[in-house]
């Protein structure tokens, strides 16, 4: 039987109901799959606080290290708004990130057919989208050095921001770039500014260079950033996987996943460098909400960007394509239903609890086989 270690870090607010819904679906992948997942479990965030005195344990830490895969719920709420910043429940996502070296965020834009009606596009742009931006995650402006206001003594400060790229952290993002395409539909569109950067000149030099030596089988194209921005929102169906910096990205990926619907449909990934032995990559699944405070313990929170999320992992971590497809399909089949959630129901329309979601999404994904 396959080994796949999980490691399930709930966290606060909504985050253990959504949880709850993506447990089924292991319980039930186990049983009746044979998938073979081990699951553990730990705390994260405010509930990791109040148990241990910050974010997430030592102990907690190597777990997440040692998994195969991390799902992650969400974190914070306006209990700790006054805890110390360095154990504020966010430390302990940026921990996790940045011990695992996650460095490259994955942020897929899905419309799912039944909600193409209520994007802000005409639906015909929109429906069927399925397309993946690819941020680097732990470089570029965010990070570069120097970084800092001087008071120039005259009235006068100088905000300084800089855009630092290695070679090497050009080259690991566009690895993952490629190796995902071929997993998908084998396009990759590089974004960049190289007209007036020189990150942007030699980010494109490199993927230019490490596409003809490792992955030439990949259709690769390279677009201005700005020009990128135009076109997901004049026909994004043109694209497969982009791949960009962490501001361009940041960006770019805020607007890709607005083109589909709901925060509470959202999920992300953020993986690290493939292991020298194994060839695996450390991994991260979240969604791209947070604890959402407003709607905790209320039974109206949607499981469908958690449980999503679950769908990257199979796919991602664990090459179990041909799941991740029906758990997706599964997804979209409940949603052509007209199952909907508070949040992605029509006004006055009737809608389900977290619970009927993430049952009605585990019998379509059973009815699937
Ligand atoms: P939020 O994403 O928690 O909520 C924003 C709005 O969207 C709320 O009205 C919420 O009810 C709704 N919403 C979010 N997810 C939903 C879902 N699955 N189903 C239905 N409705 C959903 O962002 P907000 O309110 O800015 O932050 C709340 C707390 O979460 C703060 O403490 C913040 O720091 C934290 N946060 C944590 C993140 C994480 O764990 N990765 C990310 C963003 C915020
Ligand atoms: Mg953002």
């Amino acid at each position: 039987m396959a080994h796949r270690t999980l490691f399930l870090l709930p966290g606060d607010g909504i985050g253990p109901e959504a949880m709850n819904e993506v447990r089924k679906l292991i319980t039930y992948m186990n049983d009746e799959l044979g998938a073979g997942f081990e699951t553990d479990e730990g705390m994260v965030g405010g509930c990791a606080y109040d148990a241990h005195g910050a974010a997430i344990s030592e102990a907690d830490m190597e777990k997440a290290t040692a998994a195969d895969a991390v799902l992650f719920g969400a974190v914070g709420g306006p209990k700790w708004d006054s805890v110390p910043y360095d154990v504020r429940p966010e430390a302990g996502l940026l921990r996790l990130r940045k011990d695992l070296e996650l460095f490259a965020n994955l942020r897929p834009a899905i419309c799912y057919p039944a909600l193409a009606k209520s994007s802000s596009l005409k639906p015909e742009v929109v429906e069927g989208l399925d397309i993946l931006i690819i941020r680097e995650l732990t470089g570029g402006v965010y990070f570069g050095e120097p970084k800092e206001i001087i008071d120039l003594g005259n009235g006068q400060k100088r905000a300084i921001d800089t855009q630092v790229y290695d070679t090497y952290e050009i080259e690991r993002i566009a690895g993952v770039a490629f190796d995902l395409a071929r997993t998908r539909n084998n396009k990759v569109c590089s974004m960049e500014k190289r007209n007036v950067m020189k990150s942007g000149v030699l980010w494109n030099d490199v993927v230019t260079a490490y596409h003809k030596a490792h992955h030439s089988d990949v259709e690769l194209t390279h677009m201005l950033a700005d020009a990128g921005g135009m076109q997901l929102v004049r026909w994004p169906k043109q694209f497969d996987v982009i791949v960009t910096d962490n501001l361009f990205g940041d960006m770019l990926s805020d607007v890709a996943a607005m083109l589909t619907g709901s925060l509470g449909m959202l999920p992300s990934a953020s993986l690290g460098a493939p292991d020298g032995k194994t060839g695996k990559r450390k991994a991260l699944y979240e969604p791209v909400h947070g604890s959402a405070p407003d709607i905790a313990g209320q039974g109206k929170a949607n499981p469908i960007a958690m449980i999503a999320s679950f769908a990257m992992c199979l796919r991602y971590s664990f090459e179990m394509i041909a799941e991740a497809d029906r758990l997706e399909k599964a997804i979209a089949n409940v949603l052509d239903k007209g199952i909907r959630t508070p949040d992605i129901a029509e006004k006055g329309a009737p809608t389900v609890s977290t619970v009927e979601m993430g049952d009605a999404i585990l019998a379509e994904f059973k009815a699937l086989a």
